[in-house]
């Protein structure tokens, strides 16, 4: 029996592709046959990313695309329909916290900047990747996935910015879905739970008493890999998913339903 690849013919763009969740979705998208555009402001991670999938036969293209930077999401979008053809996927993944405290001593400073990073910066790069995919031919145009968090999904004490930034992200994508679903673009999100990124194992060496609670928090007793957050994003992209649009699919080993 042959296996088809699932994203096969396809175009995508991955935001934060240089390392983490967005690095294995830019790696899964090659392996399902799409040609990815790898984004990241980290140039030695992202060209690794780019090595990585042309290792194994796929292909892709790094673009240094600092996502903050309206100009330089604009130029990522372009390099995919200038060196690719078009654009028919997307997932918005880079983003970065800011710290965590009570809000009673929270700076606006790193609140602020918390939303942009997390929230304003997914929509700048929705913007641009509904334009390019509003150009595509056919009545199917495109399916762009944001990258959400369980932080979104109940209020989360001192991760006020980072869980307020997170829930945009949600009505982010609902609003956006409702607006372009009649035109052939579906948008949706994963919203992951704890998984093992080196963001994490950076935090797990300095305190690594935290891994057992990480574990605990999800009802399967672990933390999840990368690449089970990139599953769901393939599917999510994928045609099979064709009737699925403004959902927040949570990927957390059952971490929301405790
Ligand atoms: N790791 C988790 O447990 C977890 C849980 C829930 C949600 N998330 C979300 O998943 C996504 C990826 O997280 P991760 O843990 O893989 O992060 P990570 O820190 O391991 O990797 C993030 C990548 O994004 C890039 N990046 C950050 N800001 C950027 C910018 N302005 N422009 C371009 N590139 C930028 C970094 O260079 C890096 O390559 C984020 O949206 C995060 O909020 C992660």
């Amino acid at each position: 029996m042959t296996q088809t690849q699932l994203l096969a013919d396809k175009v995508g763009v991955v935001t934060g592709a240089g390392m983490g969740i967005g690095q294995a979705i830019a790696l899964a998208f090659a392996h399902e046959g799409a040609k990815v555009v790898v984004a990241d402001f980290n140039v030695e991670a992202g060209e690794k990313t780019v090595a990585m999938i042309q290792q194994a036969g796929g292909d892709a293209l790094f673009v240094e695309t600092d996502v903050s930077q309206e100009d330089a999401v604009e130029s990522m979008v372009q390099s995919a329909v200038k060196h690719f053809g078009r654009l028919d996927i997307a997932c918005n993944s880079a983003a970065l916290s800011r710290g965590q405290g009570p809000i009673h001593e929270f700076t606006r400073e790193v609140f602020d900047a918390t939303l942009e990073m997390c929230l304003t910066n997914s929509w700048l790069c929705l913007k641009h990747e509904v334009a390019a995919m509003l150009k595509n031919e056919g009545e199917l145009k495109g399916s762009i996935v944001n990258i959400s968090s369980n932080a979104s999904l109940k209020g989360q004490a001192y991760n006020t910015a980072y869980a307020t930034a997170k829930a945009g992200v949600n009505v982010l994508t609902q609003s956006s879905a409702s607006e372009y679903g009649a035109l052939g673009i579906r948008i949706n999100a994963v919203s992951p739970g704890v998984i093992r990124t080196p963001g994490i194992e950076r935090y797990l060496q300095e305190q690594p008493e935290q891994e057992q609670r990480f574990n605990n928090q999800a009802v399967i007793k672990r933390m999840g890999k990368p690449e089970e957050i990139a599953q769901a994003v393939v599917f999510l992209c994928s045609d099979r998913a064709s009737f699925v649009t403004g959902q927040v699919l949570s990927v957390d080993g059952g971490m929301s339903v405790k």
